[in-house]
C-alpha cells in the first residue's frame, strides 16, 4: 500500500469507526453515572414484568437448561431467578448488587455481591457454568463485550449463554444506546454483543409478544398487551452439536389445530364467517380508501381476537422471515370466498375500519 493508499484506508476506518455504534464514545452513557451500588442498595421485591411475561420467562429458561443438574449462574441476579423448581440445579450462583434481594432467593445456593460496571471481570474460574442466565438486566451493562467474553471464559464449551429482556428499564441507568434503540434494534445489539464477544456459536432469537395482558395486572385497564419478551441466546463455542431445542419449534405458545380441522373451518368460512384459528366471529371490516391502496372490494371479515393463536404466533413466525415487528390478523374475502391475512404492527391497527353494519 503506498501512502495516499493508507491514508485514504486510514480514513476510511476512522470513519467507519465513528459510525460504529459499539465504538461511539458516549453509547454506553447513562443519565445517572452516580456508583450503581448506591441505586440498588434500595430494596425492590417487586416483579418487573406482568405475570404472562414472567410466566413465558420461567418456560424459556426451563426449555433451554437441558442438563440434567446444571451448574447456573444468574448474572445480575435479584430476589426471582424465574428458575422452574423442575431444574435439578446442582448449584445456582446468584451476582448482584442488593444483598436483602440476593439473600433471600430462594433457588440460590450461593451469591456473590460485585459490581461489574466497576470491574467487568467475573470472579469464577474458567469453564464453571452450564448456564449463565441474564434476565430484563442487560440494558445496564456500560462494557457489554467485556461481560460477554468472561461469560464465555466461566462457561463449559456448550455452555448456554441466556440473554432475555423487554421493554421496561429503569430509565437513569440504562445505556443510551438501548434507550435511543427501538425493540426490535435491542434484539441486534445483543446479537452483535455475543458476535463481537467472539466466544459464541450464531446467536438464536425468539420473540413472544403481543399476547393479551391479564385481566389482573395493574395496568390491564390500560388495555395494553402483555410485556414483549425477548431471547437472545447462544452456547459457547467448542462443544458438541447442540441438542438445545428450537424454540420455535417446540414452544408450547398455542393450542395448535390439527390441519384437518382447520381445512374443514376454512372451507365453511363463507356459511360461519367465524375465524377457522379461534372460532370467534369474524367482524365486517372495511377498507381503508385512499389513493396508495389499490383494494378491488369494499369490505373483508376480519379476527379481531387479540388472543388469536394465529395473530399470537404471527409475530413470531414475522420476525423469522425478517419482518420484524409485525404480526397479521386472519381475515375472509367474500368477493372471492378466499382466506387471508392483513399485516398490523400492533393491536390497535385496522380498528377504525370496523363496520357498525
Ligand atoms: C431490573 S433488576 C433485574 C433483577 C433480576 N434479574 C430479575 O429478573 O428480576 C436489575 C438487576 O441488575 C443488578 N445490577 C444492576 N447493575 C449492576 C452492576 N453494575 N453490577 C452487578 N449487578 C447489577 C441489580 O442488582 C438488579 O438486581
Amino acid at each position: 500500500m503506498n501512502e495516499g493508499q493508507a491514508a485514504k484506508h486510514k480514513a476510511m476506518t476512522e470513519s467507519s469507526s465513528r459510525r460504529d455504534f459499539l465504538l461511539a464514545e458516549d453509547s454506553f452513557s447513562r443519565l445517572d453515572e452516580s456508583d450503581d451500588a448506591i441505586f440498588y442498595e434500595t430494596d425492590r421485591f417487586v416483579q418487573h414484568l406482568d405475570s404472562l411475561a414472567l410466566s413465558t420467562v420461567e418456560e424459556i429458561i426451563q426449555e433451554l437448561v437441558i442438563e440434567e443438574t446444571p451448574v447456573i449462574l444468574d448474572l445480575m441476579a435479584g430476589w426471582d431467578s424465574h428458575i422452574s423448581s423442575s431444574i435439578q440445579a446442582q448449584r445456582v450462583v446468584g451476582l448482584g448488587l442488593n444483598r436483602n434481594e440476593l439473600s433471600r432467593n430462594e433457588i440460590l445456593t450461593d451469591w456473590v455481591y460485585h459490581d461489574l460496571n466497576k470491574d467487568p471481570s467475573l470472579p469464577f474460574p474458567d469453564n464453571t457454568f452450564d448456564a449463565v442466565l441474564n434476565v430484563v438486566s442487560v440494558d445496564y451493562i456500560i462494557r457489554p463485550l467485556d461481560i460477554f467474553r468472561e461469560v464465555g471464559r466461566i462457561l463449559k464449551p456448550g455452555g448456554l449463554f441466556l440473554v432475555i429482556f423487554s421493554n421496561r428499564m429503569f430509565e437513569q441507568k440504562a445505556v443510551k444506546i438501548w434507550r435511543q434503540s427501538g425493540e426490535e434494534e435491542r434484539i441486534v445489539l445483543v446479537e452483535e454483543f455475543f458476535n463481537r464477544s467472539g466466544m459464541f456459536g450464531i446467536p438464536d432469537v425468539f420473540v413472544s409478544k403481543g399476547k393479551p395482558r391479564p385481566k389482573d395486572d395493574k395496568y390491564a385497564h390500560l388495555g395494553v398487551p402483555s410485556d414483549p419478551i425477548y431471547a437472545v441466546y447462544a452456547e459457547k463455542s467448542g462443544g458438541e452439536a447442540s441438542k438445545r431445542p428450537d424454540l420455535s419449534l417446540s414452544w408450547p405458545l398455542t393450542d395448535f389445530l390439527d390441519q384437518g380441522e382447520l381445512e374443514r373451518r376454512k372451507a365453511a368460512v363463507k356459511d360461519t364467517l367465524r375465524c377457522p384459528h379461534c372460532n370467534h366471529g369474524l367482524l365486517k371490516w372495511e377498507l381503508p380508501q385512499n389513493p396508495f391502496t389499490e383494494w378491488d372490494m369494499e369490505f373483508m371479515f376480519v379476527c379481531f381476537n387479540d388472543t388469536c393463536p394465529y395473530l399470537v404466533r404471527g409475530w413470531e413466525v414475522m420476525h423469522r422471515q425478517g419482518n420484524t415487528g409485525l404480526s397479521y390478523r386472519f381475515a375472509y374475502n367474500p368477493d372471492r370466498d378466499h382466506c387471508m391475512s392483513v399485516p398490523i404492527p400492533n393491536l390497535d391497527a385496522l380498528r377504525e375500519g370496523i363496520s357498525d353494519d
